[in-house]
């Protein structure tokens, strides 16, 4: 059990959804001399752990950002790398799990995905979809204005062919990636940048945001209770009054 009963965390006020930017692997490796390849690969042990820690803690749903409609812009190599270091997480997901009660979701773009990385997507989805403790959703080839396009697209369809009457919010939400899944109560983004890059931007209009310094393979769970605990000592308005 990583949480200790020293915890100051209150059990009882643990966000449902949490969202992460897992950012700097390349400053990291940078750092220490290292290519930037070997950055995505040590990000990847501290995902590992980041789950389980969600998982200990009773987190509902962990999304995850691991690349973006952008980062295809990125040297040749570097992409290599990365798909392959997503294919291997897959592939090993669920050994990892240790039969753990962990549901996997993709969302993104996945015409653009190496068709080998597909179908471990689909094999992992299909494998999982009957776990229910946490739900782990990994962001690929995801942008949130592409996924705001795709939407507005399916949107329009069931318009021509007379199944909608009216655009609200509500079927906006229904028709993104995340359908299903509730907006992000906190979102931490890690290596000091301070922007969201182009996710969940529809759902996290709401969300708590948490900044940390922290390069992401130095992230471990005490910094994921940190986060926690300055989400705990906020007063959410959602534009009312209290
Ligand atoms: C985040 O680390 C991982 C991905 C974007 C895939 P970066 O590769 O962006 O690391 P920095 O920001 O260059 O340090
Ligand atoms: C955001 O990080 C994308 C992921 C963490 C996968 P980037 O490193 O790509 O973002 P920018 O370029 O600094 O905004
Ligand atoms: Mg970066």
């Amino acid at each position: 059990m990583l949480f200790k009963k020293q915890s100051k965390l209150d059990m009882e006020n643990i966000p449902e959804h949490i969202a992460i930017i897992m950012d700097g692997n390349g400053r990291w490796a940078k750092k220490r001399g290292l290519s930037r390849s070997m950055g995505h690969r040590e990000g990847s042990r501290t995902l590992k752990k980041i789950v389980e820690a969600c998982y200990d803690l009773g987190v509902k749903y962990l999304t995850v950002y691991a690349f973006s409609t952008e980062n295809w812009s990125r040297p040749k190599e570097e992409v290599d790398e990365l798909m392959k270091l997503l294919y291997e997480y897959l592939q090993n997901a669920e050994r990892e799990l240790k039969g753990k009660n962990v549901r996997i979701i993709v969302i993104g773009d996945r015409k653009k995905l190496p068709d080998n990385i597909v179908s471990e997507i689909n094999r992992v989805e299909e494998k999982t979809s009957h776990n229910h403790g946490l739900n782990f959703i990994i962001a690929l080839n995801y942008g949130g204005r592409q996924e705001i396009v795709d939407a507005v697209n399916a949107i329009a369809e069931d318009i021509r062919y007379g199944r909608i009457t009216e655009i609200n919010e509500e079927l906006i939400s229904q028709r993104l990636y995340t359908r299903g899944i509730p907006d992000p109560d906190l979102l931490i983004r890690t290596s000091g940048e301070l922007r969201l890059s182009n996710f969940l931007i529809w759902q996290s209009s709401y969300s708590e945001l948490f900044f940390s310094d922290v390069l992401w393979p130095d992230f471990t769970p005490k910094h994921l209770e940190e986060a926690i605990l300055s989400y705990q000592g906020r007063q959410r308005r959602f534009g009312g009054v209290k």
